[in-house]
């Protein structure tokens, strides 16, 4: 008999369920929340409402798109760290409440070791150990793999997340959150080398793009003329407005190219402190075509074998839960029902 994971995804404002049956993904239904777009942000409350409309219906969806009903499941795997308290609540009572009532072993599972153990959806599948460059909304991590159940982070940021970045920088451009894709769109039409963004000069592993985001906010607020506050050549809100309208497509992707080379600098390093050149890239940014196109560009050259998921299991999916929850379900690693949530990233 194949062993099968129901699982669930609610950390943030996606609603989502997916089904593994010996480790192969047969159902990932994901419910986006368009509410928070108008907020310019997630509003944690109403993450947590949506959820509470989505859940029963995402779920049975994910048992039907797998021909399977609930007695069929062996295990319940959910996400209980990090992320909105009351979101992550909302799946993990759901998921508790399965176990439950149907006697079945619940298996808590942490969002970033998922967003890693995405890379073993596909196939062909790394092989151990390998690097994963992480990035999300809420992280920017190297982290060094050595199993499912052994990871270890070796450069993190000290500041902004790489979709903070990205979605920051949108921000400043007048775009509607989420801005990340946006910024991947507009770039595409644009010319990456117009607009030299200034570098962080960070030591060792770690990442810092809150430096960028300010030298954004200067040059826009000074239509171009410089990255370093120049009070004398500050202009007005419409010329800065002309300013970003003539010139969208270029900033997009001169911003877009910064972001791309301060990740894959530092990528580059790690693999040469390593030794190990199975590389990956997980988490929302790595949906990002112009990083992606980077990334493979630079294993070929450096002569890496480079794996990225596919776009459904980038960005926030069960699918990511399920498979990790599989690997757990092998290492008979199951949580008790006094387990709590947390929003705190414990690794
Ligand atoms: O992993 P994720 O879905 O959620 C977190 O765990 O945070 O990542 C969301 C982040 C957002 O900042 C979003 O703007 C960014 O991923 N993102 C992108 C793209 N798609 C999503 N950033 C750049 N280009 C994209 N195509
Ligand atoms: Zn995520």
């Amino acid at each position: 008999m194949p062993v099968r994971i129901l699982a669930i995804e609610s950390s943030c404002d996606e609603t989502s369920a997916a089904i593994c049956e010996d480790g192969k993904i047969s159902s990932n239904i994901i419910a986006n929340q368009k509410i928070h777009e108008q907020y310019g942000g997630v509003v944690p409350e109403l993450a947590s409402r949506a959820h509470m409309q989505n859940i029963v219906p995402v779920v049975d969806a994910a048992l039907k798109k797998s021909s399977l009903t609930l007695d069929k499941i062996d295990a319940v795997g959910y996400t209980q760290s990090p992320g909105l308290i009351g979101s992550l609540l909302v799946g993990g009572q759901f998921a508790k409440s399965i176990s439950f009532s149907r006697n079945i072993p619940l298996i808590a599972v942490h969002h970033m070791q998922a967003h890693v153990l995405a890379n073993l959806i596909e196939d062909p599948a790394p092989n151990f150990p390998f690097l994963c460059l992480t990035v999300s909304g809420g992280h920017t991590q190297i982290v060094v793999c050595e199993s499912p159940y052994s990871m270890k982070i070796i450069g993190e940021t000290i500041d902004d997340a790489a979709g903070e970045a990205f979605d920051k920088s949108a921000k400043l451009l007048g775009l509607p959150y989420p801005g990340g894709p946006l910024i991947d769109q507009y770039a595409a039409s644009g010319n990456h080398t117009r607009f030299n963004f200034p570098k962080p000069q960070i030591e060792g592993l770690n990442f810092s793009f809150s430096g960028l985001k300010t030298s954004i906010l200067y040059f826009l607020e000074h239509a171009g003329k410089t990255f370093s506050y120049k009070p004398e050549l500050k202009v007005s809100q419409i010329e800065k407005e002309h300013f970003i309208q003539t010139n969208l497509n270029d900033l997009c992707a001169s911003i877009q190219h910064r972001i791309i080379t301060i990740l894959l600098e530092k990528l580059k390093r790690a693999v040469e402190e390593t030794g190990i050149k199975s590389v990956c890239l997980a988490g929302g940014v790595s949906a990002n075509k112009g990083l992606r196109q980077a990334f493979n560009e630079l294993a070929l050259v450096e002569g890496w074998q480079p794996y990225i998921p596919a776009f459904e299991y980038c960005t926030d999916n069960a699918a990511m839960i399920a498979i990790t929850a599989y690997h757990k379900f092998l290492a008979k690693d199951f949580t008790p029902l006094s387990q709590t949530s947390s929003a705190k990233a414990n690794w």
